[in-house]
């Protein structure tokens, strides 16, 4: 297994990949890796001859200081969790100098209001901070896929238009939400939750289903307010957003034409620790 810090030493290996007619499957992470991340290479092990994971906490996409500070971090375990799937896999773990030179500089781009709600109205700036970090693993790693997990539906649809704007040529894999039995959605912000926390959590899953159950036959209104109350009879949380969106817009729903496909989508502060899940409605 390769572990790389330099961008040069990868050039020189995607340039040897290239040439010999590999394809490349890129799984970008910010690390302290479960179960979530695994099936993503797995995925690309399946499908690509080579496999890169990218294991990078972008400063640029945090817009609160203490969220990047308290971000969890275990390198030497997540390479053992990777080794455990396969020793082939490859592994870029740069510095922030290696990936900015110097002061990180947002790009910002028009996401056609992709980014206007849900994470982006509570996170300025964070998807101008994922996209700024992807268009340049894209451009490092020039793969033939790449991997990104449903959880981070809203994610996936600014990654979509980033590739457009940017004219890449790029395959984008989407791999269903992984989760804990109880339904919690793996996250690596679950580390900082406690053993009765991570249990409690399970009403977010809950909330969602039912959502998903229901949504056709109650006022959206009043059934969002009924889930939020209930989240909040819990002290220890509170909940940031609970909104129903268009699928392909993410522009939010007060009524339901049941034409069109919409998700739902939820953030929960747990004790401060922020938790997101989103489902598939009809
Ligand atoms: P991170 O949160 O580490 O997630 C890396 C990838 O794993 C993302 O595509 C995410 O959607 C996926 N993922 C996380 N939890 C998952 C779960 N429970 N089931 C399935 N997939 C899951 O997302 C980021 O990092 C960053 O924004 C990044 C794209 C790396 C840019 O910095």
């Amino acid at each position: 297994m390769l572990i790389v810090h330099r961008k040069k030493n990868v050039t020189k290996l995607i340039d040897q990949s290239i040439l010999s007619g590999k394809s490349i499957g890129l799984v970008p992470t910010m690390g302290s890796l479960h179960k979530g991340h695994l099936t993503l290479i797995k995925q690309a092990k399946d499908k690509n001859d080579v496999v890169w994971v990218s294991i990078f906490i972008n400063p640029i996409q945090f817009n609160n200081i203490n969220d990047f500070k308290k971000y969890p971090k275990n390198l030497k375990k997540d390479v053992n969790l990777i080794k455990s799937i396969s020793k082939k896999i490859n592994v870029f773990v740069p510095n922030e100098k290696e990936i900015y030179d110097g002061t990180p500089k947002l790009k910002i781009y028009d996401f056609k209001n992709l980014d206007i709600e849900l994470e982006g109205k509570y996170r300025e700036n964070h998807f101008n901070g994922v996209a700024t970090i992807v268009s340049k693993l894209l451009s490092l790693f020039k793969p033939n896929d790449i991997y990104f997990g449903e959880k981070d539906y809203q994610q996936v649809l600014i990654i979509k238009q980033l590739i457009k704007i940017e004219k890449i040529t790029v395959n984008i894999i989407i791999c269903s939400t992984v989760r804990e039995k109880n339904g919690l959605a793996l996250s690596s912000r679950n580390n900082l939750l406690s053993i009765s926390e991570r249990n409690e959590s399970s009403i977010i899953f809950e909330s969602l289903s039912f959502l998903k159950k229901n949504f056709n036959s109650l006022k959206l209104e009043s059934i969002k307010k009924s889930i939020i109350q209930s989240i909040e009879k819990n002290k220890k949380f509170k909940v940031e957003y609970l909104e129903i969106a268009d699928s392909k817009t993410l522009q939010i729903q007060q009524e339901i034409n049941l034409k069109k496909s919409y998700r739902a989508f939820i953030c929960v502060n747990v004790n401060e620790v922020r938790l997101i899940d989103n489902i598939l409605l009809n």
